[in-house]
């Protein structure tokens, strides 16, 4: 067969290619790969995975040297607020005189001005500004994301968001995986009535569902935000419904948002910062990943991290996420994360690649097309400016991406989006 692009002397080829469909506990410390490993592709899909010298021979249009840079699969983010108008620069001076999140939000800020500024946005606006971070989000060597909606919180814009959403879906070649986070404030319209906010949210679910328009019902469960039992009652008819369910779970204060994640078999739980050491060793026992975002503890200014060591000692999964916003982590940087991942949380340098591809995938339910190289599957592919995987958690605050492969072709280099 003759290949359109075969990469070869890749020093270390992570395939990611484990037994299971993610990596729990003492599994994270495996790291799939082949050593001198080659890789090639024909019509954007993976048809060779091996050592280079077992590619001696093969035919192929294009043969790059790797010379010893480590291959990886295309990384996997699964929590993003991808889609919004705006940006909040002007609540940096609060932000230094250290008013908490929670207190701008309660002030009218926070969310809310995210809110005006996408309700004011056109849909044309918005699917500009979202397709200039998708490509900065490729850039870093991202080749599968999830976007939320939530800074609509009316029917109108949560549905123009969505609608976004699934524009790009089709016209790029990014995977992408929608959810539908209407629950993520409680509007100032509806600031004495949350339990009618969420009702008029829920009567969105069929419309959701039957345009396709979204897979996954999130909720923002968060003191002054949403309780635990409202955030219940919404997730289960969302269940209902058949959508698979995610939380905004102990970001700031420990509601139990995580024990409540796992009992309704949620896809994520996510955040985790104030979970309390109970709710931790819940992961252990369930297929529910815990998707971690030490950028948004770090732009938050806070001093403890979520409790990655204990969920993975535990036995449960761990992914990592941008979380990609315009307030608690405005950054497409999910090397950064992995820095962060390294130094605040503990994860192993193994632990940490697992976390951005197989796990991150089973965290949107795109185990079946992303996180691991295998042939039949899209070459979906990163070589990085590196010689080992450790060195990129390692050497921080810069872009080490090589280049970007998505299904088979080129679309980023040197770090930067190829326009
Ligand atoms: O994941 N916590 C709620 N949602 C986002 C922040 C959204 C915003 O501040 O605009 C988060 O941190
Ligand atoms: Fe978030």
């Amino acid at each position: 067969m003759q290949l359109d692009t075969l990469l070869i002397n890749c020093g270390q080829l992570l395939t990611m290619d484990h037994d299971s469909p993610h990596a729990k506990g003492e599994q994270m410390s495996n790291l799939p790969h082949i050593q001198d490993g080659a890789i090639g592709w024909k019509d954007g899909i993976i048809a060779f995975l091996g050592t280079s010298s077992e590619a001696e021979g093969l035919e192929s249009s294009k043969v790059i040297d790797c010379q010893g840079m480590l291959v990886t699969p295309g990384l996997v983010d699964p929590h993003t607020h991808l889609v919004f108008g705006g940006s909040r620069e002007h609540e940096i001076a609060l932000k230094q005189q250290g008013v908490p999140y929670l207190e701008i939000l309660k002030q009218g800020g926070g969310i809310h001005s995210t809110v005006e500024a996408t309700r004011n946005a056109s849909f044309e606006d918005l699917y500009d500004k979202a397709t200039f971070h998708l490509k900065r989000l490729i850039s870093y060597g991202i080749t599968t994301v999830e976007a939320k909606s939530g800074y609509g919180l009316e029917k109108h814009a949560e549905l123009k968001q969505l609608e976004v959403v699934k524009k790009l879906k089709e016209n790029t070649s990014m995977e992408i995986a929608s959810t539908f986070l209407g629950a993520h404030a409680i509007p100032k319209e509806y600031k004495d009535n949350p339990d009618e906010f969420l009702l008029e949210m829920s009567e969105l679910f069929q419309e959701i569902k039957e345009k396709k328009l979204a897979e996954f019902v999130d909720i923002f469960c968060e003191e002054g935000v949403f309780t635990i039992e409202q955030s219940k009652r919404f997730l289960e008819l969302a269940k209902e419904a058949g959508f698979s369910v995610k939380i905004h779970a102990d970001e700031i204060v420990s509601l139990g948002g995580t024990e409540l994640a796992i009992e309704l078999g949620a896809a994520s739980a996510d955040h985790l910062i104030a979970a309390s050491e109970q709710a931790v060793e819940l992961f252990g026992t369930s297929d529910t990943v815990a998707v971690l975002l030490p950028g948004t503890t770090f732009y938050l200014n806070k001093d403890s991290y979520a409790k990655a060591r204990e969920i993975i000692n535990g036995g449960g999964s761990v992914a990592l996420a941008t979380d990609f916003n315009p307030g608690s982590s405005p950054t497409e940087n999910i090397q950064f994360i992995m820095n962060l991942a390294m130094l605040k949380l503990k994860m192993t340098c193994e632990e940490i690649w697992n976390a951005v591809t197989v796990n991150a995938a089973k965290a949107i339910h795109k185990d079946d097309v992303s996180g691991r190289l295998k042939v039949g599957r899209k070459a979906d592919v990163v070589v990085w400016n590196a010689l080992n995987y450790q060195y990129v958690p390692y050497h921080y605050g810069v872009n080490h991406v090589h280049t970007v492969f998505q299904n088979g072709l080129e679309v980023a280099k040197g770090g930067a989006y190829l326009e």
